[in-house]
């Protein structure tokens, strides 16, 4: 492998405070963790009240495609059988769409999550990134230059709300995309739609459903459990089937299957996670727009994109925030925020004001 596909192949993931101690020589010590993008209230209670009656099915094989997961999407977006798949999180469908599709050139909203770049170029795609401007607050690509990419490639990757940046495209606006494009593929990750408040109004993957829109979706963001490991797949009966031909058997393990149709009654857990992340994202962003030498970019998710330009090395602020016992997404691995970016989840206000308090005094 040369440099450049290495690079591409690595794995780029937040969540992993040890490695920033190690890199930055850090002593290590117990941190708020803004690396990492989960619902600030924790799982619903209901995942410990059930706890052993989830244990009792670990004897057995779960089903072979992981039902359990595809009922709960299912029902919470009123699909049908043949129109959904449940997966081992939202990263299982990442993988096996780009290879279900037999994509050869993909297109990739950028700076985006890594997995879209590499899932592609692993299942034999030539990848060709299209670039959401600083210039601009990382808003969202014209239609022209959506449809222009699309004219060249058989697919089209995007992330909405996208990640790390928080930019959102209108339902309407993939929705004209899809159509004007009959014969190439949308795929969308919807894995932060869960937090917002209007995702009914907004998500791809709400019935009429066009066939040539894929629509990937995560439980482990929104219900705090990542390691549970809960995703899937929604899109027209033809893609789910492409689909489902190349899965792999138990890949959703038996407390997942079980857990997941009893998500749904988790109503009120829910419409509380969308006020709190909205009230606490507008409370943050106007306390970061107030610290010298940051730049904060708006965001439609519950993490918040950061540009750092109070001292030209970022390590310095990430060395004295890990001495403070915080710890944020260093961005700089994401092609296109490279000059001192990092990315910071939503959290309670009382970490939230931490945080700020920690950005004012600098790296010192
Ligand atoms: C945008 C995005 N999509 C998908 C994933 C993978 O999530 P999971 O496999 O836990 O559903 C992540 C994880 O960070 C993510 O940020």
């Amino acid at each position: 492998l040369d440099t450049a596909s290495r690079n591409d192949l690595q794995h780029h993931h937040g969540g992993r405070p040890d490695r920033d101690f190690a890199r930055l020589s850090v002593e290590p010590t117990p941190v708020i963790d803004f690396s990492v993008n989960l619902n600030p209230l924790g799982c619903p209670e209901i995942v410990r009240r059930s706890w052993s009656e989830l244990m009792e099915g670990i004897d057995r094989y779960p089903s072979l495609e992981g039902e359990g997961i595809a009922r709960y999407l299912r029902e919470r977006l009123e699909l049908g059988e043949d129109q959904v798949l449940g997966a081992n999180g939202s990263t299982e469908m990442i993988y096996l769409v780009p290879r279900a599709l037999g994509l050869r050139r993909a297109a990739v909203v950028s700076p985006c999550y890594h997995d879209y770049y590499r899932a592609s170029v692993l299942a034999g795609a030539e990848v060709r990134r299209l670039f959401l401007s600083p210039e601009t607050g990382f808003r969202p690509l014209s239609s022209e230059t959506l449809s222009s990419a699309l004219a060249d490639a058989d697919a089209l990757w995007l992330g909405n709300p996208n990640n790390p940046t928080g930019t959102f495209l209108p339902r309407e606006v993939l929705w004209d995309l899809a159509e004007r494009f009959p014969e190439k593929w949308l795929i969308i990750d919807e894995a932060f739609m869960s937090f917002d408040e209007a995702w009914r109004e907004e998500s791809l993957a709400v019935p009429p459903l066009l066939p040539n829109v894929i629509v990937i979706h995560s439980l482990t963001k929104f219900y705090g459990l990542a390691g549970l490991r809960l995703g899937g797949v929604t899109g027209s009966p033809d893609a789910i089937e492409r689909i489902r031909r190349i899965k792999e058997p138990w890949t959703v393990n038996s407390v997942s299957e079980a857990l997941a149709p009893l998500l749904l009654a988790c109503a009120g857990y829910d419409r509380e996670t969308r006020t709190f992340v909205a009230e606490q994202r507008s409370r943050l962003t106007a306390a970061l727009e107030g610290v010298k030498g940051l730049e904060v970019f708006p965001s439609r998710a519950n993490f918040l994109l950061c540009r750092w330009d109070r001292e030209p090395d970022l390590d310095r602020l990430l060395r004295r925030l890990l001495a403070r016992g915080i710890c944020v997404r260093d961005c700089r691995n994401f092609p296109g925020l490279e000059a001192g970016y990092f990315r910071v989840a939503v959290r309670a206000p009382e970490d939230n004001d931490r945080l700020v308090e920690e950005l004012a005094k600098g790296g010192g």
